[in-house]
């Protein structure tokens, strides 16, 4: 199966040469593991080979983004320029449309139709689609409207051949009964070890799944640093 790089040479080699191409990956981890950063790993690699790709964001500033890739020395903007990066915020149109603070709540509920509408009008030459964060869509949704709305994103994406990250954080991924890790084909954990002795966390990788791919049923040690995330340990 052909893959596209995760842009992390370890993890391309733990993914036995990275994402599978047109597939759906989700990753899931509590905050500050490392789940945005691996899209910005992700979509900086694939744009720098001249691919075109996806940004949505439904709960960050895109110029929050922009200066974090910025400062991993990954930086985003030039393909934003050029526009082999489009960056769909649905979270900043929804504070652009919505006068009072009081609706915004009412608001972000509605941000699966939006993520629908506009995946339903993207070109099909679209190669990389990240998705940060779909947790946002289960807030105030019953499981059953998650998952037929999960479905339907999934679907789209699917049809028009886009390799997607889905991001989700932990809280959300467990409140939905961790449905939507069965429902795509690969699926990364991060994890995060506190340790009170030495006041450092430990932070892991987990391939949960990759179907049709052979890869390390293991723990790998993580870092990040300056150039972003690092495998310490667990490549084969
Ligand atoms: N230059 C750097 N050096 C070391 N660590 C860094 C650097 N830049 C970011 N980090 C670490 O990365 C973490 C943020 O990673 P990231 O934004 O990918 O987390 P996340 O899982 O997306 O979190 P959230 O769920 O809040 O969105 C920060 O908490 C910080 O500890
Ligand atoms: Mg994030």
């Amino acid at each position: 199966m052909e893959s596209l790089s995760t842009g992390i040479e370890e993890l391309d080699i733990l993914i036995d040469g990275g994402y599978p191409k047109g597939k759906s990956i989700l990753i899931t981890g509590p905050p500050g593991s490392g789940k945005t950063i691996l899209g910005i790993h992700f979509l900086h690699r694939n744009c720098k080979e001249g691919k075109k790709c996806i940004l949505i964001l439904t709960r960050e500033l895109t110029e929050d983004i922009l200066n974090q890739s910025h400062s991993l020395n990954l930086d985003l903007k030039p393909f934003l320029e050029n526009g082999q990066l489009t960056i769909k915020n649905i979270f900043e149109d929804k504070m652009n449309k919505i006068k009072s603070a009081s609706k915004f709540g009412k608001g972000l509920c509605a941000v699966n139709t939006d993520i629908i509408e506009y995946l339903s009008s993207i070109s099909s030459e679209v190669d990389v689609v990240v998705i940060d964060n779909i947790g946002v869509m289960a807030i105030n949704h019953d499981i059953r409207e998650f998952a037929d709305e999960f479905s339907s994103i999934s679907i789209i994406l699917l049809k028009n051949g886009c390799t997607t990250l889905f991001i989700m954080d932990e809280d959300s991924y467990n409140l939905t009964h961790r449905l939507t890790g069965y429902m795509v084909f690969g699926l990364i954990r991060l994890t995060l070890q506190e340790n009170f002795k030495s006041g450092k966390t430990k932070k892991y990788l987990y391939i949960e799944k990759m179907r049709d791919k052979a890869v390390p049923v293991k723990y790998s040690l993580f870092d990040i640093t300056s150039e972003g995330v690092q495998i310490i340990t667990g490549i084969r």
